[in-house]
């Protein structure tokens, strides 16, 4: 079976930003709560106008041109997200027809805030199988849609954002490099401490739904806080486990951003030391499938990546959904 390598990224994310002062004139909160109980100083919002196919297609752009290809040559595109333009056609169809992918097929893959994580271990899988060579992946949300801005135990995480990445076969030039490992987990009866409530079959809009505010993100935050550290730690040791690895073989930890806390509270725990872990959250929030791309398109431009490099890619989210991945980074 073909080895699969990430072989270039692209980012986007919306120039508008909101910071916590912003927020202070919104709800009753203040910054530095938000900074010491998240981490968060700022995040982007989307313009009124864009949509979340429009920040996926410009990333996808920016993966495509780092690579020296076009929309042509792709045979998949996945869109890891939980704010699609609508439901359907899916947003992969709407990213597909803008980038001239006459050759691509592709969904849309749902899993919160593992999103990403999910969609990169199916794009790896497709390119394992022999049947397709060039797979985008890409994690695009625009969670300011879906936000309760009365609501200060949610409002002040989120962000918008979107990110991609190419996967392809790896040849001998790559020295080994590429996908390692994957382990997930899904524990539905935690579907209740993070949730959008309506829109779908259960309770469709409706002006009580509506009236009700259901249509934005519901989140028992403690909850969710509690599994996300125990799963983090939980997840990224196991994967490490099974391959013969220790904390310290890890070149770089890149985690979802929920919360700093989150974070720390989980790479403490295994024994990653902080120059290891990448965290961005003071700039972008929680940008829930753009997290992953986001946090390695910093820790590039920051020369801390570099070939070869085992990284360690782990998501906890609503669902409750949780992985973590391993790879050798092949550039
Ligand atoms: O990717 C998965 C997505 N979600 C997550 O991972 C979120 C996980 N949860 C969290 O990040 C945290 O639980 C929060 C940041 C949401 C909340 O932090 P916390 O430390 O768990 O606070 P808390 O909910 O226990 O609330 C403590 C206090 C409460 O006041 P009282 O009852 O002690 O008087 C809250 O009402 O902080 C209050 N509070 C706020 N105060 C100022 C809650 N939100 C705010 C706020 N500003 N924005």
């Amino acid at each position: 079976m073909p080895k699969v390598k990430i072989s270039a990224l692209g980012c986007y994310v919306p120039p508008g930003v909101l910071t916590n002062k912003d927020l202070e004139r919104m709800v009753d909160t203040n910054s530095e709560w938000i900074v010491e109980r998240t981490g968060i100083c700022e995040r982007h919002i989307a313009a009124p106008e864009m949509a979340t196919s429009d920040m996926g297609t410009e990333a996808a752009r920016v993966a495509l041109a780092a690579r020296g290809i076009t929309g042509a040559e792709l045979d998949a595109i996945l869109v890891c997200t939980v704010t699609p333009d609508m439901l359907f056609p899916s947003t992969a169809c709407l990213v597909q027809d803008r980038l001239g992918a006459h050759r691509a097929w592709g969904f849309d893959l749902i899993a919160a805030c593992s999103s990403f994580l999910y969609g990169l271990t199916t794009g790896a899988a497709l390119i394992a199988a022999g049947t397709h060579r060039k797979v985008l992946i890409i994690g695009a949300d625009t969670m300011s849609r879906i936000i309760d801005y009365t609501d200060r135990g949610t409002c002040i995480l989120f962000g918008d954002g979107a990110g991609a990445m190419l996967l392809e076969p790896a040849g001998e030039s790559d020295a080994g490099a590429g996908f390692i490992d994957f382990i997930g987990e899904i524990d539905g009866s935690g579907g209740d401490f993070l949730k959008m409530p309506a829109g779908g079959s259960r309770l469709p809009a409706s002006a009580e739904t509506v009236e009700k505010r259901l249509h934005f993100v519901h989140q028992q935050g403690q909850q969710v806080f509690k599994y996300a550290v125990k799963k983090m730690y939980e997840m990224c040791s196991e994967v490490l486990e099974r391959n013969g690895l220790k904390p310290s073989d890890v070149g770089v930890m890149i985690p979802h951003q929920a919360n700093r806390r989150i974070i720390t509270g989980a790479c403490e725990r295994m024994g990653l030391k902080p120059e290891q872990v990448v965290i961005n959250i003071d700039r972008y929030g929680n940008t829930t499938s753009a997290t992953l791309p986001l946090a390695t398109r910093d820790v590039i431009e920051q020369g801390r990546l570099k070939k070869g490099d085992l990284v360690m890619f782990a998501a906890v989210g609503a669902g409750y959904t949780a992985g973590a991945s391993l790879w050798r980074w092949a550039y």
